[in-house]
């Protein structure tokens, strides 16, 4: 767990934790749209743009250093998802245009009768690209299991109904962007192997988050964006290396027959690899400063910096649902979420189930249009986030066409969440 004194050292790593550039001060509790840039990351992007500024593929040291950043940031990534190696990691521009490539892929492989069961949990990165393969006729239909709309939470009989033996993909969010309710990512995969289905999981709100382990999961691919985790644009996935080497994604003949370089169109961003190294370097000293309250923990993570990386972020975590209690059950004399008048929280809400949810609340207020709340937010409290339907299937399975939202990660206080609930106070009872 963070003490405060850690958290200041936290937030004295992200220049823009505490003030903008125009100087004001503010909380920014937007990190689900996209996280504020960890110093690490911005610098080591810069260097690279500047000392790496060649394609890799040369003698020259330039292009040399180029493709060292790149393997090195494949390398990062593969220990920070507990994956087996760099050469099972691909890069690419969005986690939706790489959900793309996938599906596109897989599709080549289906002759019309198929099903690929998703949530109705998901972001549209993992909606429109199956249906675009039942659209053409590759597949015959996209099946969505079930929210329990009272919580948020995935329906499991139902999902369990739809999965068949014409199951060619089952595809899920870890977390809902919009609920941060989590989805029990092991007891999906057992249902999609047992169907001999391809599982893909779509790290993108997650990551920043908690703890992430491919292997254990057991998934086939798993996606997320260097942007929602500190760093710059551009996303990683894991693809199980069977299926990185089977399937056939659209290629260039000229580009590599295998590995990751047969899925990723064109030449790489080397800085964009420096950017996520940095994210990554950035939780190694995280994990070197709470070290010392894991002895014995997470030994069997024993190779590189698996260990530090699940330190990190399970920290992280602990800290993340202190603040998500108190954005609940208030702080100090200022009423939380669940008591403020006129608030609808859309997921779970039990303080005791925090374990299974992310620190992202979206909410509506009785009366009060969202962009007022928002405006309220921002104008009086310096609460930067915003009103939006986020891309979300959820969203409209709740009937919502826009809702508000705030999430938090690690370089948000206690203090920060005290303004937003005075302010949300503020503006209910002026309602
Ligand atoms: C759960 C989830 N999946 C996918 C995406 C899309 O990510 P990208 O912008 O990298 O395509 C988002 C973005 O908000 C997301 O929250």
């Amino acid at each position: 767990m963070f003490d405060k004194e850690l958290v200041k050292k936290i937030r004295a790593a992200f220049p823009r934790a505490v003030k903008d550039f125009t100087g004001r001060e503010r909380a920014f509790f937007d990190n689900g749209t996209g996280t504020l840039v960890c110093e690490r990351a911005a610098k080591a992007e810069a260097q690279a743009r500047v000392d790496c500024s060649a394609n890799i593929g040369a003698d020259f040291d330039e292009s040399q250093k180029a493709k060292e950043t790149v393997l090195a940031g494949r390398e990062a990534v593969a220990e920070f998802l507990n994956a087996p190696s760099g050469d099972t990691i691909v890069s690419g521009e969005s986690a939706t245009k790489l959900l793309f490539d996938v599906s596109y892929a897989i599709g080549k492989e289906c002759n019309g009768t198929e099903n690929v069961v998703i949530t109705e949990l998901e972001h549209y990165a993992n909606v429109s690209p199956w249906n675009e393969l039942a659209r053409e006729g590759k597949i015959k239909e996209v099946r969505f299991a079930r929210m329990n709309l009272e919580d948020g939470t995935l329906d499991f009989d139902h999902l369990q109904e739809l999965i068949d033996s014409d199951t060619k993909v089952v595809s899920v969010t870890s977390a809902s962007n919009v609920t941060g309710t989590k989805i029990p990512l092991e007891r999906m995969s057992s249902l999609a192997k047992e169907a001999k289905a391809h599982f893909i999981v779509d790290a993108v709100h997650h990551v920043p988050h908690g703890p992430i382990d491919v292997q254990k999961i057991n998934c086939d691919f798993l996606v997320f964006s260097g942007y929602k985790i500190f760093g710059s644009h551009g996303s990683y996935m894991y693809m199980n290396p069977e299926y990185m080497e089977n399937l056939k994604p659209y290629k260039v003949k000229p580009s590599a027959k295998s590995g990751p370089f047969k899925w990723e169109s064109g030449s790489r961003n080397q800085a964009m690899f420096a950017s996520i190294k940095g994210v990554l370097d950035h939780f190694l000293w995280l994990a070197e400063q709470i070290q010392s309250q894991y002895e014995g923990k997470f030994e069997e993570y024993n190779t590189g910096n698996r260990r530090a990386y699940k330190i990190a972020m399970d920290a992280s975590q602990q800290y993340e649902n202190l603040l998500s209690k108190v954005v609940l059950e208030g702080i100090d004399d200022v009423p939380g979420l669940l008591s403020i008048p006129k608030v609808k929280v859309f997921g779970i809400t039990d303080t005791n189930r925090l374990d299974e949810r992310d620190p992202t609340f979206a909410f509506i207020v009785d009366g009060v249009p969202n962009e007022d709340i928002i405006k309220y937010l921002w104008e009086k409290g310096g609460i930067a986030t915003r009103a939006a339907n986020f891309y979300s299937y959820t969203v409209e399975v709740f009937n919502q066409s826009k809702v508000n939202r705030i999430s938090l990660v690690q370089y948000n206080t206690l203090d920060e969440v005290k303004v937003f609930l005075k302010t949300l106070n503020a503006i209910c009872i002026m309602k």
